[in-house]
């Protein structure tokens, strides 16, 4: 009789907990980001902000006089009728709440320090989470269920994530609960949050800023373009100079040879001439006195020819 007792008192308590957890929104902030409560004070006649425990009053509404309470005007600043965190820190976690025309709602607000990660389109990521005991994982992009693993082997990818998601095989044993993301898209953008026991304990680390998803990789594809471009540059100049160099060569053969021939077809005719005259060579021609004297001997040889 007593034992059916405490089961049906346990049964109540945890159906009282479940409704209790149902009913508390849960919400989390980054580190040093600003974050806007839910609740909308244009729709309430009397409205009041409040975080416990214990019971702390941060802002007070009475249409249309909205007034952040003493002690809190640096941390919170009133924006399009919400109430706004301007800079969150790690003493902001707990719980608050919001009560329009004395109807309360609650919000649990978690404060985490995220692990900024950086991708381009197409790339593989893994995000590194470790647990122990684990019976099931769960990884959220923002708000949306990423991948979620149960150790009787059930798998269940979210909205966009199937076929691209994956977690080590013997992650239950190992611990390792990182996830992969293969072929990153622009839209994987966001926070990224490891979970396990149905979400109810964090892994560790926890969470990942992958805040911007760079353009598929044109940047190194443009980079060898230009580099292409730089060689393909190099290679028409040095041809250009090679061109250049021939040009000139030719010019050389067709121009400047000739006239040195005709130099030294001068010397040939001035040959004869001091021959003739005997005196006549300048200073300038004086090295012409060698093929002079050369001549004596050439005149030799037409007269050792002539026996024939
Ligand atoms: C708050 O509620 C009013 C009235 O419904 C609406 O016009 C306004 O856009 C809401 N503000 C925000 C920030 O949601």
């Amino acid at each position: 009789m007593m034992y059916t007792l405490q089961l049906a008192v346990i049964f109540m308590v945890g159906k009282l907990n479940e409704a209790f957890s149902q009913a508390v929104k849960s919400d989390f902030v980054l580190l040093k980001a600003p974050y806007t409560f839910p609740g909308n004070a244009s729709l309430c006649e009397t409205a009041e902000w409040r975080k416990s425990f214990p019971i702390v009053f941060i802002a007070k509404y009475q249409n249309p006089i909205f007034r952040i309470e003493e002690g809190f005007r640096e941390e919170f600043t009133w924006k399009e009728n919400h109430l706004l965190l301007n800079s969150a820190k790690y003493t902001d976690r707990g719980r608050y709440e919001f009560v329009c025309n004395g109807v309360e709602k609650s919000l649990k607000l978690d404060v985490l320090y995220a692990i900024n990660k950086h991708a381009a389109e197409m790339d593989n990521i893994t995000l590194d989470c470790h647990a122990d005991n684990a019976n099931d994982v769960t990884w959220l992009h923002n708000n949306e269920r990423v991948l979620q693993y149960k150790k009787d082997g059930s798998i269940n990818p979210g909205k966009g994530y199937e076929g691209r998601v994956s977690l080590e095989k013997n992650c239950f044993k190992t611990g390792d609960i990182s996830l992969t993301i293969t072929g990153v898209r622009k839209t994987d953008a966001g926070i990224y949050r490891c979970f396990v026991d149905d979400g109810t304990t964090k892994g560790d680390p926890h969470t990942y800023d992958l805040s911007h998803v760079n353009e598929k990789r044109s940047s190194p594809g443009n980079q060898t373009d230009s580099n292409f471009n730089e060689a393909l540059s190099l290679i028409i100049y040095k041809c250009l100079t090679i061109v250049f160099v021939i040009i000139t060569c030719i010019l050389m053969l067709v121009i400047v040879i000739p006239k040195l021939n005709c130099q030294s077809t001068s010397p040939t005719a001035t040959y004869h001439v001091p021959m003739s005259n005997g005196v006549l060579l300048s200073p300038s021609q004086s090295m012409v006195n060698h093929p002079v004297q050369e001549s004596d001997t050439t005149e030799n040889k037409p007269s050792n020819t002539t026996p024939f």
